[in-house]
Parts: structure tokens; C-alpha cells; sequence
């Protein structure tokens, strides 16, 4: 039997799997609420990775811990909170120097730090969640486990639980942990942060036991406990399919999987897997392993109800609506590249995502990105840039050369993706006046109305001002209300304001 562990939620005392993040173990335990809203209205998980701070609480005294990047095992109190977190003192800061910095060890970044380290620099990996992994490994499993080897045999080193914050100089940064700030000098450095998963509002989407289905993902593979759940997944793109095979290993019913694109649209992309025969089969085997799962296309959410949780979810259907009852549902539409840490450095972008030369090198001379921050493409694109990324932090540009045709094979498998899987108009119809759009601030769809950009919103309502900084709301008001959003402002992630006071001698551009 897995091995558990014992907190006190409020007071009350709760067992919860100790190898579980602690927002995964209490969805589990169905205590899906973790506070309330500035206005009062229930708030629980939607990322799972920490994005939305949805799932924020105090933990053990601290107050603003995002529960879905804190391990369960070792928590002794958990109170659901509605204040923000306050500023700590207990801060260590150090400072230090290495060859190269990757920011984020999925695997682009660990391949990255892999091939720097091998070419004998000294590489430091920092990561934001509480393992290595990124978020297709979320763990020391299979080629995770193996790329994680390499670091080590290299003498990689890595700093999980660490957030890029704030760019202080040329090549000096600052990272910020649970506890720690460490002013960090580096002669490279190779930014490889990922995607992030577009939500778009909808009535009722912030219903407890409504998650992102990319926040589904994440939770289940952290510990959450999906035996005999009803669960509906919706949105779009291939990641509806890797979820339902997850929520269905896991013991969860599955009772529809809705694909907004048009069935033509896909079956064309699948037919294109001909060129990527290795993706076809994994398509076709996770199609296979699903059976009997109701698939749907040209479907996508309109409502989600309940009192106080999620009960039914209702979709629109090419024929009409259909409302099915559910305890859970993964609502995703699609991933976007997460290219802030590059805009915080002063790199250019392209389409939101980060431009780069044939070696990764951005715009900004000894800075390399690599991964779906430069266009989502999946594990293979982001295997292949993140090895041209770090042989070229460490000046060997070779590899990369070697490695072109392959990868140019990938980016057209990417564009192809975005193709197949475009959002469809009628999903700018889904929220409603008095649907909530900014999670964080309670900023309804109805007072954007007459608002003409995205800076005058944040100025008049205070939407994308909250602590996930516009992650939720900006990439769904840029397809809504087509606003452009990509500004990244200094800390890049929130920190209390212990972490932002400077240590003498060392001075932050623009915080
Ligand atoms: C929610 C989600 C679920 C996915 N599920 C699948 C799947 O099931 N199958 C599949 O084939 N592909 C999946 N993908 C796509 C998958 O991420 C890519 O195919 C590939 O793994 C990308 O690798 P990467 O290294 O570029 O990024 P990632 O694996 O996303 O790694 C980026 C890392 O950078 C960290 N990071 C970001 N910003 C900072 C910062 N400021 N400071 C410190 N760390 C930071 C992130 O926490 C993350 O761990 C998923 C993507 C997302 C977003
Ligand atoms: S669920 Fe934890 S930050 Fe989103």
C-alpha cells in the first residue's frame, strides 16, 4: 500500500499519499477548494504546474504556497487562505559564477545542460518545479532518468523548486527558491521554459474540479488518485488523447473526449504522420489503447455547473448541446510557447515564440533557447534543439550543423500542428458579460467590454494584475479580443519582497 502521510487541513486531520504533490493528494482526497477569490468566490487548481496560483494556500505558517509545487510528504498544516502571501524574512542569498545557466530541465534544457557539460562547462540547471522532467517526464523515469545520468556523469548541477526572477546586469540574473536568492554570473545562457497551456473562459470554467487538461495531466502524474472519477476532457489538439490514455490507466472513466477541430481537419494531420512514421504509431497505439471512448469532433465546452463543484458539463454538438455528468473535466485549447524568461532578457520574438539563428542563439548575443519556448513541436523537436543548444553555449556550433535536416523535418511537424488544430471562431462567443476572464483580480467579460487594449485593461480593471502576473487571461483575451500581450515585467515569477531586496553592490534593471 502506498505510503501516506498525515496533515491538518484547517484543523482536521487528513491521510494524503506522501509521494503526492499536496494539491494532487487533497483533489484525491476530494477537498478540491484551496481558498477564495479577492470577491469571495471559490478557488481550486487549474494548472497544475504552477502557472495560476489557483491552488495557493498556507502551508505549515507560510502563506501563497502553490500546493501544486509542494511535495505532500513533511507538510504538517494546511490552512485554504483568501489573503496574499506576505513578505518573508528568512531569506539566504548567495552569490556565485558558472559557465552556463539553463533555465528549465525538460528535455531540451536537460539535453542542453547535457552537451554543455559534456564539453567541460560548468552548467547549473534551475527548474521551478520539484523535479527534473519538464512537464512530459515530471520524473526520473525512462529517458528523463537517462539524460538526467549524463548530467550527473558530467558534473551537471541542478536547483529544482527555482525560478529565473529578475535580470540584474549582462549575464546576471537572479533565481529565486523556497528560501534562497542566489545572484547568478554566467558566460551563457540557455533558456529552455516550455509551453503553457491556453484556457479560455467560458461560464462556470472556474468551478472547482474544472482543470486545464494539460493541469489534469500534470496532477494525476504528481499522485492524484482518479479511481472511479468521471472525468470529460475538451479543448483541443493531441494532448486530449494522451490524457484520456492517462485518466483510463489510472482506473478514471472517461465519458467524452471533445475535439473543437473539424474531423476533416484532423484526419488530414493524421494522414501527414505518414512522414512521421514513429508519431503515427504512437497516434494510432494511444487511439488503440482508448477503445470504446467516446471521441467527438467539432465539440467544444459552453457551461460547466454545480453547486459549489463540478456536476455536468454541457458541450456544443454539431446537432445541438449535450450536458453529461461529471466529477471532473481537462479543459486545454492547445499550448503556447512560454517565451517571458526570453522577453525578460531582451530577446526578440516571432509569433510568441523566441527567435533564434541556426545554433538557438537568440537576438541577444550568448543567450540560446531551445524547446517549445521557440515554437510548441513536441519531445523530439525539443530533444534536437535543446543538443544544438548546449554544444553551442559551450562554442561548438558543429552539432548543430549536424543536427539541421533532422530538425527541419520536426518544425514542419509543428507547423502542421498548428494548422490542424487552429481555433475555431465560434470559441470568441464562449464567455458570457458576467463571466469571469482574470481569475486572480475578478474581472468579468462584460467590464472588458469597452476596454480598447490590454494595457488600458489592466489599468481600468485590474485585469492580469494579479499574482499569475496574466498568465491565465493574457493568452486567452490576445485570441478573444485579438489584444496583443507579450510584455514580461520584472520578477518574471512572484516573489515575496524579502527576495527583491538587493544585496549591497548588485542593482536590478527595472524591479
Ligand atoms: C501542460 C503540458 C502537458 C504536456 N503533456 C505532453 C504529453 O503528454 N506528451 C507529449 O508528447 N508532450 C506533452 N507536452 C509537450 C511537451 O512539453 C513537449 O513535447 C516537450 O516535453 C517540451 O520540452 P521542453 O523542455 O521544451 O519544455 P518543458 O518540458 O515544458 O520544460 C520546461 C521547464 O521549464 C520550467 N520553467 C519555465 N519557466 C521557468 C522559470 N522562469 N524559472 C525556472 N524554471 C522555469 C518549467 O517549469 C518546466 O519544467 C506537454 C506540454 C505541456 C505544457
Ligand atoms: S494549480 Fe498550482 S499554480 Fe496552478
Amino acid at each position: 500500500m502506498a505510503e501516506t502521510t498525515r496533515i491538518a487541513l484547517d484543523g482536521k486531520p487528513i491521510d494524503l499519499p506522501a509521494d503526492a504533490s499536496l494539491a494532487a493528494g487533497l483533489i484525491g482526497h476530494r477537498e478540491l477548494v484551496c481558498g477564495r477569490s479577492p470577491s469571495g468566490r471559490l478557488r481550486a487548481p487549474l494548472c497544475g504546474m504552477g502557472i495560476c496560483h489557483e491552488c495557493r494556500a498556507t502551508v505549515d505558517g507560510r502563506p501563497g504556497v502553490r500546493t501544486c509545487l509542494e511535495p505532500a510528504r513533511g507538510v504538517r498544516t494546511v490552512e485554504r487562505e483568501t489573503r496574499l502571501p506576505a513578505a518573508e524574512a528568512a531569506w539566504t542569498r548567495s552569490e556565485r559564477a558558472v559557465d552556463v545557466l539553463v533555465v528549465g530541465a525538460g528535455p531540451a534544457g536537460l539535453a542542453a545542460a547535457a552537451e554543455a557539460g559534456e564539453r567541460g562547462r560548468r552548467v547549473l540547471v534551475v527548474d521551478d518545479n520539484r523535479a527534473a522532467g519538464g512537464q512530459i517526464w515530471r520524473g526520473k523515469t525512462g529517458r528523463a532518468g537517462e539524460l538526467e545520468q549524463r548530467c550527473s556523469r558530467a558534473g551537471v548541477e541542478f536547483l529544482a523548486r527555482t525560478s529565473l526572477a529578475l535580470r540584474l546586469g549582462e549575464r546576471h540574473l537572479r533565481l529565486v527558491g523556497p528560501r534562497e536568492v542566489l545572484d547568478l554570473r554566467c558566460s551563457a545562457i540557455v533558456l529552455a521554459s516550455g509551453a503553457t497551456e491556453r484556457f479560455l473562459p467560458f461560464p462556470g470554467w472556474e468551478l472547482p474540479g474544472v482543470l486545464g487538461l494539460g493541469g489534469l495531466q500534470a496532477l494525476i502524474k504528481d499522485g492524484l488518485d482518479v479511481r472511479g472519477r468521471r472525468v470529460v476532457l475538451a479543448g483541443s489538439g493531441p494532448l486530449l488523447l494522451a490524457v484520456a490514455a492517462l485518466v483510463q490507466q489510472r482506473g478514471g472513466l472517461v465519458r467524452r473526449v471533445a475535439e473543437q477541430a473539424p474531423n476533416d481537419r484532423v484526419a488530414g494531420f493524421v494522414l501527414g504522420l505518414a512522414a512521421h512514421p514513429s508519431k503515427l504509431a504512437q497516434a494510432l497505439a494511444l487511439r488503440v489503447r482508448l477503445g470504446s471512448v467516446p471521441f467527438a469532433y467539432s465539440n467544444w465546452p459552453l457551461e460547466a455547473r454545480g453547486a459549489g463543484r463540478l456536476e455536468t458539463l454541457t458541450l456544443r454538438r454539431p446537432s445541438g448541446t449535450e450536458s453529461i455528468d461529471c466529477d471532473l473535466a481537462g479543459i486545454g485549447f492547445g499550448l503556447l510557447p512560454n517565451a517571458r524568461p526570453a522577453a525578460l532578457l531582451g530577446c526578440r520574438l516571432e509569433r510568441g515564440a523566441v527567435a533564434v539563428d541556426p545554433a538557438q542563439e537568440t537576438s541577444v548575443e550568448g543567450v540560446f533557447a531551445a524547446g517549445e519556448c521557440t515554437g510548441v513541436g513536441g519531445l523530439d523537436k525539443a530533444l534536437l534543439e535543446g543538443r544544438s543548444a548546449g554544444a553551442a553555449a559551450a562554442g561548438d556550433r558543429d552539432l548543430a550543423r549536424a543536427l539541421a535536416g533532422r530538425l527541419a523535418r520536426e518544425r514542419r511537424f509543428a507547423a502542421r500542428l498548428e494548422q490542424a488544430f487552429a481555433l475555431r471562431d465560434e470559441l470568441r462567443a464562449l464567455p458570457r458579460p458576467e463571466t469571469i476572464v482574470c481569475r486572480c483580480e475578478d474581472v468579468r467579460w462584460g467590464e472588458l467590454a469597452s476596454r480598447p487594449d490590454w494595457t488600458d485593461a489592466k489599468l481600468q480593471t485590474r485585469c492580469g494584475m494579479g499574482p499569475c502576473q496574466g498568465r491565465v487571461c493574457a493568452p486567452a483575451l490576445e485570441f478573444l479580443r485579438g489584444w496583443a500581450v507579450g510584455d514580461a515585467r520584472p520578477p518574471l515569477v512572484p516573489v515575496p519582497c524579502g527576495a527583491l531586496v538587493h544585496p549591497p553592490g548588485t542593482g536590478a534593471d527595472g524591479a
